[in-house]
């Protein structure tokens, strides 16, 4: 058993030493070996630098879209009545608020259909506009309310023509939060059209504000 192993270990460090000469050969050259492993070292690294600055390239951008989308949100709506037959709203024992419930429009979604309240996202500058269509031989008042807040209106006196139209508009300045519908008069029609979109109620953001410094 003892010069089994005896005669292991000697065949091990007969090997260890056959390849160990193999290396010291001139067959492998170690210092060309380095070479090229420097070359191809340095190609590594400046294909990991490109790397590194495209990523930077991808990030910045991102943050420039963001920045964009953060600076020039886009806001615009329009919305009219939706009506399963040519009908009216109102009239109504109280000054009361038009739902438009049909939107054609709403980018950036700060109009509510279900509430008819646009709600300002960012501070800034907006216009709005109604346009009413009036039901023959009958009043019609609407107003544009920024909050509770009466700020435009128009008014339609019931006389014999069968369409009227009337409208009105208005650049409101908005913080964040704040409020923007429309009303009908007390004992006023609106004309509600199954198709046309008579009757519309319009909003967009003309620009943006600067923040208020206090
Ligand atoms: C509109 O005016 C006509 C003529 O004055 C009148 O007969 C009618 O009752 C009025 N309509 C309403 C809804 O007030
Ligand atoms: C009214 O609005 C609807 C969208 O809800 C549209 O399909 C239709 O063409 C509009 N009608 C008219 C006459 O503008």
């Amino acid at each position: 058993m003892a010069l089994l192993k005896l005669s292991l270990v000697i065949f091990m460090f007969c090997c260890y030493k056959a390849q160990d000469e193999e290396i010291m050969t001139p067959v492998v050259n170690i210092y060309t070996e380095l070479q090229q492993l420097k070359v191809s070292f340095i190609g590594l690294k400046s294909d990991l630098n490109e790397a590194k600055h495209e990523l930077q390239q991808q990030k910045s951008l991102i943050q420039d879209l963001k920045k964009q989308i953060k600076e020039n949100p886009q806001i615009a709506f329009t919305a009219s009545m939706s009506a399963s037959e040519s009908t009216s709203r109102g009239p109504f024992t109280s000054e009361t608020k038009l739902i438009f419930d049909k939107v054609l429009t709403n980018i950036g979604e700060a109009y509510d259909p279900i509430t008819g309240v646009f709600t300002a996202p960012v501070r800034g500058v907006y216009y709005f506009r109604f346009t009413g269509s009036a039901f023959s031989s009958h009043d019609l008042g609407l107003s544009i309310f920024k909050g509770q807040k009466r700020f435009v209106s128009s008014y339609e006196y019931n006389s014999s023509d069968k369409n009227d139209q009337m409208s009105n508009g208005a650049v409101i300045e908005l913080d964040p939060g704040e409020e923007v519908h429309v009303r009908l008069w007390v004992r006023s029609w609106v004309f509600v059209d199954r198709r046309y979109n008579y009757s519309t109620f319009t909003g967009f953001l003309v620009h943006l504000l600067p923040e208020p410094v206090y």
